[in-house]
């Protein structure tokens, strides 16, 4: 556009270019930024908004975690309708505000990247913290992309940046989706969620791996599915020395919170056939 094509009354372009820069609660897409190892597994969802032109939004935080906070944030091209998602960001606090504590027990026998990053980790320098903190987001990272990729209903991970994971927000518009600990259900809805419970346990058993934080907590129901979430930990059930107490606690924790509402689940069973399909 030359000067000469603007129009007289200036004013009439202030929008156009004050639409160019994000505003206070606003910042420009990271998806330009992350390296595509750092972005979900193609083909990307037709909702996931790629374009370089797009700004994130911050809506407000979901829930304030132990190690992460959960914000709900909106990447979308400006007056672009067709490119919008509503995201969750899953940000992990850096070393001062948490303790890490399921660093030791959850770490070992799994790969670091390298053997100064694990010997700071265990050390729990203030720098082993901070790699902790960006381990634990790239880890969840790379546990919803296994997952997904294997056909398990988690939330679609679409990047990780440094301590930020985006996924899949579930829920309905701005409403996040109940946790199973939270529904209201009958018996029969109950024992159809203990269903999907336990196919997600094996799915997860024949990868290899044990969710390692299973719980009522970190099932979400959406639309009559069960969800899992909070993957951070998601621990090799062979190679963890506590691997199969892991896989046993699990199995534990959901079965005594379907039983405490009157549907029978019995730990054991699940878990035998959890470790006869593995081995
Ligand atoms: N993708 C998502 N869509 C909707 N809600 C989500 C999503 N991920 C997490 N949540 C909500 O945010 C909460 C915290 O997430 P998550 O369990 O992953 O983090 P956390 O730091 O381990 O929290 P906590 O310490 O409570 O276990 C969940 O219990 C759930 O209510
Ligand atoms: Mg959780």
């Amino acid at each position: 556009m030359f000067v000469d094509d603007l129009p007289a009354d200036s004013s009439a372009i202030i929008p156009l270019f004050s639409r160019l820069e994000p505003g206070a609660d606003q910042r420009w897409t990271t998806w330009p930024v992350v390296v595509p190892t750092s972005r979900g597994p193609k083909p990307h969802p037709s909702w996931v908004v790629t374009s370089a032109g797009a700004f994130d939004t911050e809506l407000g935080i979901v829930k304030t975690g132990k190690e992460a906070d959960l914000f709900l944030i909106e990447r979308a091209v400006p007056d672009d309708p067709t490119q919008s998602s509503i995201l969750a960001a899953k940000r992990y606090r850096g070393a001062e505000t948490s303790d890490f504590h399921r660093s030791s027990r959850y770490s070992e026998g799994r790969g670091m990247r390298n053997t100064r990053d694990s010997r700071a980790v265990s050390r729990g320098s203030s720098y082993g913290r901070a790699v902790a903190a960006g381990h634990w987001a790239y880890a969840e990272f790379e546990a919803l992309c296994t997952l997904y990729t294997l056909g398990l209903p988690v939330p679609y991970p679409v990047q990780v940046n440094n301590t930020e994971i985006l996924m899949e927000f579930i829920g309905d518009g701005r409403q996040a989706a109940p946790r199973l600990a939270q529904v209201r259900a009958t018996k029969q809805e109950l024992q159809g969620y203990l269903d999907q419970t336990v196919e997600i346990l094996r799915g997860i058993a024949d990868a290899g791996y044990a969710h390692g934080d299973l719980s009522p907590y970190n099932l979400l129901v959406h639309e009559g599915r069960v969800v899992v979430i909070d993957l951070p930990q998601l621990v090799e059930v062979v190679s963890n020395p506590t691997g199969m107490d892991f896989l046993h606690r699990d199995c534990v924790n959901v079965c005594t919170w379907f039983a405490r509402q009157g549907v029978e689940a019995d730990p054991e069973p699940i878990f035998a056939d959890l470790i006869a399909r593995m081995f």
